[in-house]
């Protein structure tokens, strides 16, 4: 059930029990542009910004805590990302909860002993589901769902050490440097926490974002686009296969769409391709170059196959139905270029400069998207703004 990376034999444990098993709050008012929130809100982790920075924070005196026993509910279908940090002696001592392979992965830092834990049930159904932490007396105890999910043990040979100072919680980020991690992972977490209990404490943490998104009631699998927002790909992380085949296809029900889908383009050009779903003539539009194609919108999937003499969509109705156009894509100017050198975005139309200007944002839900028979996973963009990567809300 657990994996020990290394074997810790500090007094860690009985520092973190204190330190580091909960979210405490403490909200000090203060004149700087924070703005409080309560620790029960349900709140939104996956919210654009840079990728480590935590949504909200709190700091709170280690001579405060009473309990050593934190519990919140948490809900996502994204197999990776930070939920949760916290440190003492301003980041020297350090814990980390994430999730990566939708199971938890607990990783910590005290004086020269790091150790990383990683077991339990996938968390990644889009259920919500109730974390407990607490300290029994050697064991640091991971309940999920009031079953057993993680234990670590440890033992130490030290004295107790007297906790004093401050201890720092982050929810959604981390406040060390990323390198300093055993198990390296993506941050970004399409989830909502709520109902928290963080050391049976009731004072709000501090966020500095402007609004906080709201974590939509019910959710199903997928990327939603509520459109101010795109995911921009470097073509090149795309392999060609030998025969010079590149398939895209996109799941959903492209009625409830509007926006561009999907466009393509090499460095400094017009938009090699455009997908693209208009809510008002009820079509998608596919543009290649100076081709242009219409199709009624009645389709849940479209499978686009880009072969070296010819474009083939396919879409799957009751009735799927291929459109082949015969053109030679080799010979199209910089379409070899643009596909080892160029931009892929998701929700957007790239601009035409150099720049990653996107306009003419997708409102919808794709329930799926591969590349190449893969999953695109959002969270890896080279660039995202305000997509929800891994769910979509029904
Ligand atoms: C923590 O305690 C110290 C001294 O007891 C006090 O000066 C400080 O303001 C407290 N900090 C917080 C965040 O309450
Ligand atoms: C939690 O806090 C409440 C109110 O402050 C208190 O009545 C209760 O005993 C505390 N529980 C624990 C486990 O410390
Ligand atoms: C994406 O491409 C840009 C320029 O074309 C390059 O600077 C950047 O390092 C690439 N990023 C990745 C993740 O490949
Ligand atoms: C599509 O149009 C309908 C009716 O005009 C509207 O209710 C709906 O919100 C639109 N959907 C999108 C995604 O723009």
């Amino acid at each position: 059930m657990a994996v020990f990376r290394r074997t810790m034999a500090s007094g860690l444990l009985f520092t973190l029990s204190l330190a580091l098993l909960g979210w405490a709050v403490e909200g000090q008012g203060n004149g700087r542009n924070k703005k409080e929130v309560s620790g029960q809100t349900s709140l939104y982790l996956g919210q654009h910004r840079d990728i480590w920075r935590p949504l909200m924070h709190t700091t709170v005196n280690l001579s405060e805590i009473r309990s050593i026993k934190s519990s919140f509910q948490v809900r996502t279908f994204d197999p990776e990302g930070t939920i949760f940090y916290g440190d003492t002696k301003n980041g020297e001592d350090w814990f980390v909860l994430s999730l990566k392979d939708g199971i938890c992965m607990m990783q910590i830092s005290k004086e020269d002993v790091l150790v990383s834990v990683a077991g339990g049930p996938k968390l990644n159904d889009g259920k919500w589901h109730t974390l407990e932490v607490s300290n029994e007396g050697k064991f640091v105890i991971l309940l999920v769902d009031g079953t057993s999910g993680l234990e670590v043990g440890m033992q130490s040979k030290q004295t107790e050490e007297v906790l004093a100072g401050e201890l720092r919680l982050a929810l959604g980020g981390i406040l060390i440097n990323e390198e300093k991690l055993i198990v390296q992972f993506g941050p970004q977490m399409d989830g909502c926490v709520r109902e928290g209990n963080w050391l049976n404490l009731s004072l709000p943490w501090e966020t500095d974002v402007e609004e906080l998104w709201p974590c939509y009631q019910n959710i199903k699998s997928g990327s939603y686009f509520p459109g101010s927002g795109f995911a921009i790909f470097n073509t090149s992380v795309f392999p060609i296969e030998a025969d010079g085949e590149i398939k895209i296809d996109f799941w959903g029900d492209f009625h409830q769409m509007d926006g561009t889908i999907m466009s393509i383009k090499g460095s400094g050009q017009k938009p090699m391709f455009i997908l693209e779903t208009n809510n008002n003539t009820k079509e998608v539009t596919l543009t290649f170059g100076e081709e242009k194609i219409s199709m009624k919108d009645t389709f849940r999937r479209l499978a686009i196959t880009f072969q070296t003499d010819s474009l083939q969509v396919l879409q799957d109705t009751n009735e799927p139905k291929t459109i082949t156009l015969s053109i030679s894509l080799v010979s199209h100017p910089g379409y070899l270029t643009t596909w080892k050198e160029g931009r892929l975005a998701i929700g957007g139309l790239l601009g035409e400069g150099e720049e990653n200007i996107v306009s003419q944002f997708l409102t919808g839900c794709l329930e799926k998207i591969q590349v190449q028979g893969r999953d695109l996973d959002l969270d890896l963009a080279v660039k995202r703004t305000s997509v929800y990567s891994h769910s979509c809300p029904a």
